[in-house]
């Protein structure tokens, strides 16, 4: 299947792809990059990760609007990208 879109670890480099059936927590989980993660479902903030670049597409509830707005955190148990790629603090 294509990547719906794709992730990019700053920190190692990596580009991880995301494919539409899939979170991008399970897509950084089946490359072996670990996310502290709780409810799996945009809720309790756990899973909060830095974005770089890129723009996502907030599905979370915990998150301001202000705060989605600012497009510089997103859940990646949830949320997923508008940008071809999404660069992340990981
Ligand atoms: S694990 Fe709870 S918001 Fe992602």
């Amino acid at each position: 299947m294509a990547a719906e879109f794709e992730v990019k670890l700053a920190r190692s480099g990596r580009t991880i792809p995301v494919d539409a059936g899939q979170s991008v927590l399970d897509a950084l989980q089946a490359h072996g990059v670990e996310v502290a993660t709780s409810c799996q479902q945009g809720v309790c903030g756990t899973c909060q990760t830095r974005v770089l670049e890129g723009e996502p597409d907030h599905w979370d509830m915990y998150l301001t609007p202000e705060e989605q707005a600012a497009n510089d955190c997103f859940m990646p148990c949830i949320s997923r990208s508008k940008s071809a790629v999404l660069v992340l603090d990981l």
